[in-house]
């Protein structure tokens, strides 16, 4: 049987164990100082003013949507292309999530004339997703929003250290919500943080993110607060110091680790423009350069020809993956109307290995099967 090559995988090494370490020893394993520590190194390179850390990013999304106070009978824009967590965050404070399309199979990010063509009068925020870490079009989205009156939500898991013309993702919405699960690009294992520049959101947040007491038991441990009240109905959606500690040192490595997914994705993408048989990469190199180069899309002819890759792949040792099955088509959110496009996506598109300690040679492993596949 040959190597197994996974579809992620972290990049830890002792530095990792040592900052664990430290937190174990110390004897303060919730939210404290570290925490407070990566909220502020990792908004400050978002460009946004404010972190508020929580224990993964379908809570930092829950938080964003409650401290934007929707409730039922409130309407959130959503694309379908992405995991379901960005639409049950909408759907846990009452709200209703409503899909949107994509713009094509080539660039598969929601589309602000689908987003459009949705508001109404119960249409209260739109939440974007930057796909693959590819950001979305911000500026017709904030023009919708602006001229509508709506909040501006990113779904940021899949991008830290991707920007646009307009700035890193992170500062471009009113709340930004960040993922860093085991297969993110900055991991430490589960965790989340909304970012924002806005310190009444941020209030709420915090508020929220521990059960809307007013004071944190790490400012009880301090002697800054002896007792609390609890002015709002919270949550414990407290990240942990294990988690921050992490972050603090996977968010050093960061820009490193971008540089060597912006290499692999080229190589995977030179590669497969000389097979377009195999399939398309969406978005274009220029592209790249601005992603966080989450996650290697690549679009076959059809969804005979993309199974047909997976089995072959699976046999060979190659773990593969589908992002996303399209979340209106899930039981839950039944009954939808079709999105043609995302449908037609989610069907030919297959998910190829990419983590930052992938070998070019891995890449050619990959790029060599499928060419032999589809000869
Ligand atoms: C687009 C998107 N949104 C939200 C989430 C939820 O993140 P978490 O697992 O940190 O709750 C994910 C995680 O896979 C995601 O990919």
């Amino acid at each position: 049987m040959s190597d197994q090559l996974p579809l992620s995988a972290p990049s830890f090494d002792e530095a990792e164990v040592q900052a664990v370490a430290d937190v174990v020893r110390s004897g303060w394993l919730t939210m404290g100082p570290r925490t407070a520590q990566f909220e502020q190194a990792f908004s400050t390179f978002v460009g946004s003013k404010h972190g508020v850390m929580a224990s993964s990013c379908t809570a930092a999304l829950h938080l964003a949507f409650a401290a934007l106070d929707l409730g039922p009978g409130d309407e959130v824009i959503v694309p379908s292309l992405t995991f379901v967590a960005t639409a049950n965050a909408v759907a846990y404070t009452g709200a209703t999530p409503v899909f949107a399309d994509i713009v094509s199979p080539e660039c598969p990010l929601m589309d602000p004339e689908a987003v459009r063509a949705l508001i109404g009068p119960r249409t209260k925020a739109i939440c974007t997703v930057h796909y693959a870490g590819y950001v979305a079009d911000m500026v017709a989205l904030r023009a919708l929003s602006d001229a509508h009156g709506l909040a501006l939500v990113e779904d940021a898991a899949h991008s830290p250290g991707a920007r646009s013309a307009e700035g890193p993702a992170g500062s471009l919405g009113d709340i930004s919500c960040f993922s860093f699960f085991s297969n993110k690009n900055l991991v430490t294992g589960e965790g989340g943080m909304c970012t924002s520049d806005d310190e009444e959101l941020v209030r709420r947040m915090r508020l929220l993110r521990a059960h809307g007491m007013t004071a944190t038991s790490w400012d009880r441990e301090r002697g800054h607060a002896s007792g609390y009240d609890v002015i709002e109905r919270g949550y414990n959606y407290r990240p942990s110091e294990l988690e921050a500690a992490l972050g603090l040192v996977q968010l050093d490595k960061l820009p490193a680790m971008l540089a060597r997914r912006r290499e692999l994705v080229g190589r995977y993408r030179l590669g497969l423009e000389r097979t377009p048989e195999v399939g398309f990469v969406p978005f274009s190199a220029e592209l790249d350069e601005m992603s966080s180069c989450h996650i290697m899309p690549l679009v076959t002819p059809s969804n005979e020809e993309r199974d047909r890759l997976r089995a072959a792949a699976a046999d060979a040792g190659i773990q593969t993956s589908v992002h996303y099955q399209p979340v209106h088509s899930f039981k839950v959110f039944q009954p939808q109307a079709a999105l043609p496009i995302t449908e037609d996506y989610a069907a030919r598109e297959v998910t190829l290995p990419l983590y930052p300690a992938m070998a070019d040679s891995d890449v050619d492993r990959v790029l060599g099967l499928f060419a032999m596949v589809n000869a």
